[in-house]
C-alpha cells in the first residue's frame, strides 16, 4: 500500500466516523422523542425534537448530553416563568387574577434559583426526576387555578404547557439513563 493511499483511506475513515456520529446524533433526538411522545400524551413530538435540537451542541451529544440539554431547557423555562410572574404581580391586575397568580407564585417561589445541574452531573438522576416531576404537577395546579374563572385570559398557559412537556421529557430521559422510581 502506498503512502498516499494510506493517508487518503485514513481520511476517509475519519470522515465516515464524523459523518456517522452526526447522523446518529440526530437519530438520537428523533428516537428519544419518539419514545417519549409514545408514552407521554401531553408531549408533542415536534416540540420535543425542536427543543432538544435547539442547542448548538445537540447534534454532537449522546443520551447523557441530551439529558443535560433537556435539564437546562427546563431550568431556563422555569426561571423565565418566575421572572415573568414577578413582573405580572407588580402590575395592577384584576384582583381575581392576582389571587390566582399568587397561587402560582407560591408553587414556583421555592424553586427560584434552584440549580439541579450539579445533581445531574453527579448522575443523581433520582433528584433530577424528582425536581422535574414536581414541576409537572405544579404547572397543572397553577393552570387549573388560572383557568377556573371564565372570561379571564390565563397569562401562563403557554409557558405552563411548555414547562409541563419539558418536565416529562426530563423525567423520561432520566428513565432512559437508568433511573428507576
Ligand atoms: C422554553 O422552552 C422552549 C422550548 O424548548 C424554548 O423555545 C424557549 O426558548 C424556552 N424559554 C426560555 C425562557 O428559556
Amino acid at each position: 500500500m502506498n503512502r498516499a493511499f494510506k493517508i487518503s483511506s485514513l481520511f476517509l475513515i475519519h470522515f465516515l466516523i464524523i459523518f456517522c456520529g452526526v447522523q446518529s446524533a440526530s437519530d438520537l433526538i428523533q428516537d428519544t422523542c419518539k419514545k417519549i411522545a409514545a408514552t407521554e400524551v401531553e408531549v408533542n413530538f415536534n416540540f420535543c425534537v425542536q427543543s432538544l435540537g435547539s442547542d448548538p451542541h445537540s447534534h454532537e451529544v449522546d443520551l447523557g448530553g441530551l439529558g443535560l440539554i433537556a435539564v437546562k431547557l427546563l431550568q431556563a423555562n422555569i426561571t423565565g416563568t418566575i421572572e415573568y410572574t414577578k413582573q405580572l404581580l407588580k402590575q395592577k391586575l384584576d384582583p381575581r387574577l392576582l389571587k390566582r397568580l399568587s397561587f402560582c407564585w407560591r408553587l414556583y417561589a421555592p424553586f427560584e434559583g434552584k440549580d439541579v445541574i450539579p445533581f445531574y452531573k453527579a448522575k443523581d438522576y433520582s433528584s433530577v426526576a424528582g425536581f422535574a416531576g414536581v414541576f409537572g404537577d405544579n404547572e397543572v395546579l397553577c393552570d387549573s387555578q388560572l383557568t377556573q374563572k371564565k372570561g379571564m385570559v390565563p397569562p401562563l398557559t403557554k409557558r405552563n404547557a411548555e414547562i409541563f412537556q419539558l418536565s416529562a421529557i426530563v423525567v423520561d430521559i432520566m428513565h432512559f439513563l437508568g433511573w428507576r422510581a
